[in-house]
């Protein structure tokens, strides 16, 4: 190969070479979108007054419910998807460290279902929580 070839051989290889790596740059890129929240669509009430219900009303009881984990935050309430996004184990409020917690593998996502730590790859989806008298109206 004489001079002027190995020069058009290098350039020729080195521009491939920059091509390559900002299409794999841009790739990640696109990899970098935050994950989806995950969990049903829900609209349903729970009657406070109801023995089955009576967790909720004090600080720090929580409940299950069509999919749905429902916590009482002093003296708010907060509702999360309750299929961990990891393997869809279900998730339960922990009042000690007011966070979500998954059993199957430590996953723990905080209040807005978003994850803290452990495997899960996607936050839980948060619903509303609207307490109107007696009746909690959970939606979202
Ligand atoms: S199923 Fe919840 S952390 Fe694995």
């Amino acid at each position: 190969m004489d001079r002027r070839n190995f020069f058009r051989t290098s350039f020729l290889v080195g521009g491939l070479g920059v091509a390559g790596t900002v299409a794999f740059l841009e790739s990640c890129k696109k990899n970098n979108t935050p994950p989806s929240p995950q969990g049903p669509t829900v609209n349903f009430t729970l009657d406070l007054t109801l023995p089955a219900n009576a967790s909720l009303n004090n600080p720090g009881g929580s409940l299950s419910s069509n999919g749905v984990v429902i916590a009482n935050v002093g003296g708010s309430y907060i509702a999360v998807a309750q299929s961990c996004t990891h393997n869809g184990c279900s998730v339960g409020y922990n009042s000690g460290g007011n966070n979500f917690v998954c059993p199957c593998h430590s996953g723990v996502f905080d209040t807005n279902g978003n994850v803290v730590s452990g495997p899960p790859p996607a936050p839980l989806k948060k619903y509303s929580a609207v307490k109107n008298g007696n009746i909690l109206t959970i939606s979202g």
